[in-house]
Parts: structure tokens; C-alpha cells; sequence
């Protein structure tokens, strides 16, 4: 039985357009989800909008749309291109505008209800509109929400409430029995630290709001954005829950890592098995966003340097679980260097050089033996690392394994020679296990790298069935198969 995987992104607001900062988060689900399905696991990747916010409501009256849904179905077709365009292969997208949504959100609440975890109350407080949260003046940095760098608004409502505190001792005592719950260790602290702070009961609808979910018990209720907008994770078949990873940003981590867990106790239901929460892209050390109007476009970096330079630059640009600042110089200096100099010229030597030497037919190998058996050993080491580096979420360090196939194999080939050799058996022994090499990069790239990957599979004429991570060591190019034609997979740019 295939082992399953799911694994999400957080929804987006729909008052902004894709930045380089939700094309970070999409872009590295991306690369789990693909690394798990070509290790043949039955794979649920998730992403989806969160359009049931005040802010799709201000957005779209700016914009001078009177229809609300009208507004959000334009922008659905804009982070629908943006992410297609970007290579994600999502299985499913989640809008909470629809119907499928609205009966989860319905469902759980039932069972909250029924629990009897619902109440009716008064809020009389603070809300941020940025965050979508209730704040207290502990939050405040200088009277700003700490996030929007402005001052949330003083508001006093009839809400219902759900009896978050209720959980708050099952809450501490999951995350301190389940050690990779949250990761990494900073966020986990930061969450414990939060429930012994003492855990207050938040609201779960609000009143006077024009667009959302409506309260089944009071029709003059909608769903507070964020009850609503975690239910999300919901929306796959049953046999997928409780999801694998839930991948979000440090800016979330408290409604996923405390709310939503008490919210699926409160229902009976499983609790999701590992919240990564990853760090955030900054531009020259300030956050990125549209208010700070600093926000940088991937559709337009994808359209300048290619969708893999962008996705290979966003893995690699900042350590996974840190922070790290968005520098395009590095990214062009990273595809010149990295994909041009590295990965493609030793996949593009390799095959030049089989095309001058065995009339571009890999050759047949004869009787391998001492560097070419520790090459092809070493395949099975960097599988072995990977599987590894992946399992425990260190992307960056799979990355680099990518990486370093391409350089041992492109230093194998130089200290070969085989342009000098007059042995032809050691030329045939140099290219096949060159040919090894440029089939298991092949195979490597295509997380990271997947429109590359794919016009290099079809270069190989690898069969897509063939195709696995399992093959990763195994000959995919079998002697005698010739290959003529030979196009660049980067284009560096000046
Ligand atoms: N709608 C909520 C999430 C609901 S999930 C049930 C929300 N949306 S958001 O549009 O503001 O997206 C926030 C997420 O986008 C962050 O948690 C992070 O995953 C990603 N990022 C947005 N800007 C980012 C950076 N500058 N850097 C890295 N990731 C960032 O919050």
C-alpha cells in the first residue's frame, strides 16, 4: 500500500495579487509534493484562497465592484495563472467561497456546538483587519499591531464565542507529548509559551459583516474569517486526513499550531501531524507587502529568468525555517553559477562529448571497475542523503545534493579525460557512467526544477512510467539508445 502525504499551503487573501512571499510557501509544498509522488506515495497536495475576509470586502469596493463574488472570481483566475504558470501541482484548490467549503465549515461547527463549546458573548477590544485577529494590548508594538505596523481598530460587538480555554490543558499537554508537531524548535517554544500564558476564549463569528459564511444559529452572525478559513484543510477525500504537513509562514503559526488543534478536539477529529512553519522573505530587512508596497511579482521574475531559476532561487535563497532577504542579484548570480556553470554544463558536456565520441549512442559498459564503481556508489549515497534531508524537511540540504551530483560527476569526467584516452573501453566506461549520472540528475531535478527536468527527460527519451525515485541508481538509458537531439536547459543572463 502506497504511503499518503498530504500536505498544504496556507489559503491567501485575495486583496493581493501572488508575491514572491506565497509563491515561497506554494513553491516548496511543491517540491514535497512531487519528491513524495515520485516516490510512488499517494500524494494530496492542497492550496486554495481565504476570500472570505473584511479585506476582500474593502478590496473589492475599492475597485468599484458591487459584486463581491464578481471581484473574487477574477482575482481566483489570477493566482490560478500565477501558480500554473509557476509549475505547482496541486491537486485540489480550495475557494471558500464555495459550496463544498461552507458545508465543512458547517459541519464542524455543528459538532463545536453540540459539544457545547459555543457561546453568546461581547467582545470589547482590539481588532487588526491586516491580521484578521483580536489583539490585546500585550500584542501592541508601540500601539501598532506588530505585523501591519498600524494601529488596530477599538471595536465592541455582540460575537459567539468558542471555549478555546476549555482545551487549553490537552492543547500543552499534545504539543509537549508530540515533539514533531510543530517545527522548528523556536515556533514550538513560542507556542508552549503562548498556551501557559494562559489561553482565552475567542470569538468564532461576527456581526455586521457583508460577505461570509452565515452562523446557522443567528443569521445576523457570519463566520469570524479564521474559524472558517482553517476548515479549509478539510476539503480532501476522509482518507486523507489527518493532513501530513501543514507548511505555513511564522506570521500564522499561533491559529494553526493552538487554534485549530483545539478546534478539531473540540469536534473529535484527528489533529494534523507536523505544522512547519517556515521563515519570511524580507526586502532590504523590511517585510514584504502590499500595504509596504515593497511586494515583488514571481510572475514577472518567472517571465525574466525562467520558472526554474525563480523556484531554484526561492528554495536556496534562504535557509528553511529563517529568514533571509530577497536579493535578485543572487538569484541571477545562483542561475549563472549554479544551474548554467553547474548543473547544465555537465549535463551538456556529457552529451557533446557522446555525440564526438560514440556517435551519440551511450555506449555499452565494459567490465566497470574502481572510480567508476565509487561514481556509481556515490548515487547511492546522495539517494540515500536525500531520502534522508526530505523525511526531515530540510529541503535545502536536498537541494545541495543536486548540486553536488552534478559536481562529482562533472570533476569525474574532467580528471577521466576521455577526450585524450585511446583505450576506447575506458571511453565507453567514462560515458556510461557520465550518462548514469546526467539520468539520476534527471531525476533529482524534477521537484526543484521541473520544467527543466522534463525537457531533459524527453532529451533521454526516459519513459515517464520508468521515471521514479526508486530508478534514481538504476540504468534509465539503456546502451545503445542514441541521442541527437541536444538543447541548452538554462540560459544565463548578463
Ligand atoms: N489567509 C491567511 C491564511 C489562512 S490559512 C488557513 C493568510 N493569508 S496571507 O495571504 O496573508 O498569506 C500568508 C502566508 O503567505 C504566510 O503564512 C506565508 O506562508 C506566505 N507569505 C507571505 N509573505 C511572505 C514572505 N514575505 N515570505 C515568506 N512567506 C510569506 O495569512
Amino acid at each position: 500500500m502506497p504511503r499518503k502525504f498530504y500536505i498544504t499551503t496556507p489559503i491567501y487573501y485575495i486583496n493581493y495579487e501572488p508575491s514572491v512571499g506565497s509563491a515561497y510557501t506554494t513553491i516548496i509544498a511543491d517540491v514535497f509534493a512531487r519528491f513524495h509522488r515520485m516516490r510512488g506515495d499517494d500524494v494530496f497536495f492542497l492550496t486554495g484562497l481565504d476570500e472570505n475576509s473584511v479585506k476582500t470586502t474593502q478590496a473589492a469596493h475599492e475597485k468599484g465592484f458591487s459584486e463581491i463574488g464578481e471581484y473574487a472570481d477574477i482575482m481566483a483566475g489570477k493566482w490560478l495563472d500565477a501558480w500554473k504558470l509557476l509549475g505547482i501541482s496541486n491537486d485540489d484548490f480550495i475557494r471558500t467561497s464555495s459550496e463544498r467549503h461552507a458545508k465543512n465549515v458547517l459541519d464542524v461547527f455543528g459538532r463545536v456546538y453540540q459539544k457545547g463549546d459555543i457561546y453568546k458573548g461581547k467582545y470589547k477590544g482590539l481588532y487588526c483587519e491586516g491580521c484578521e485577529a483580536f489583539l490585546t494590548e500585550n500584542d501592541l508594538e508601540n500601539g501598532n499591531c506588530p505585523m501591519h505596523k498600524k494601529p488596530p481598530k477599538q471595536i465592541t460587538e455582540e460575537n459567539y464565542f468558542f471555549k478555546l480555554s476549555k482545551y487549553q490543558d490537552d492543547i500543552l499537554e499534545y504539543i509537549e507529548e508530540h515533539q514533531e508537531f510543530i517545527t522548528p524548535e523556536s515556533r514550538r517554544h513560542e507556542a508552549i509559551n503562548f498556551v501557559k500564558s494562559g489561553l482565552k476564549d475567542i470569538s468564532v463569528s461576527r456581526p455586521n459583516l457583508e460577505w461570509g459564511i452565515k452562523l446557522p444559529i443567528d443569521e445576523k452572525q457570519r463566520f469570524w474569517v479564521w474559524f472558517d478559513a482553517l476548515i479549509n484543510y478539510l476539503s480532501p477525500p476522509e482518507k486523507y486526513w489527518p493532513a501530513d504537513v501543514h507548511l505555513i509562514g511564522k506570521d500564522i503559526a499561533r491559529f494553526h499550531c493552538v487554534i485549530w488543534p483545539a478546534m478539531l478536539m473540540s469536534a473529535e477529529m484527528e489533529i494534523p501531524k507536523k505544522v512547519f512553519a517556515h521563515g519570511f522573505f524580507t526586502v532590504n530587512g523590511h517585510k514584504m507587502s502590499k500595504s509596504l508596497g515593497n511586494a515583488i511579482d514571481p510572475v514577472y521574475l518567472a517571465g525574466k529568468y525562467s520558472v526554474d531559476a525563480l523556484r531554484y532561487y526561492l528554495v536556496r535563497g534562504i535557509p528553511f525555517g529563517d529568514d533571509g532577504d530577497f536579493n535578485e542579484d543572487e538569484l541571477k548570480e545562483r542561475l549563472n553559477t549554479e544551474l548554467v556553470s553547474n548543473i547544465g554544463n555537465y549535463i551538456h558536456r556529457t552529451l557533446i562529448l557522446m555525440k564526438k565520441l560514440s556517435g551519440s549512442k551511450v555506449p555499452e559498459p565494459k567490465g566497470l571497475g574502481g572510480h567508476e564503481d565509487e561514481m556509481l556508489a556515490l548515487l547511492k549515497e546522495i539517494k540515500e542523503k536525500t531520502e534522508i534531508h526530505f523525511e526531515k524537511m530540510r529541503i535545502r540540504d536536498a537541494q545541495e545534493d543536486m548540486l553536488r551530483l552534478a559536481h562529482e560527476f562533472n570533476k569525474y569526467m574532467s580528471d577521466s579525460e576521455p577526450w585524450k584516452e585511446k583505450d576506447e573501453k575506458k571511453v565507453a566506461n567514462t560515458l556510461y557512467v557520465c550518462m548514469r549520472g546526467v539520468s539520476a540528475l534527471c531525476i533529482m531535478m524534477e521537484p526543484f526544477i521541473p520544467k527543466s527536468s522534463e525537457k531533459l527527460r524527453e532529451m533521454l527519451g526516459i519513459n515517464e512510467k520508468n521515471f521514479t525515485w526508486e530508478n534514481f541508481e538504476k540504468e534509465l538509458v539503456a546502451p545503445g539508445t542514441e541521442i541527437t537531439d541536444i538543447v541548452p536547459l538554462f540560459k544565463k543572463v548578463e
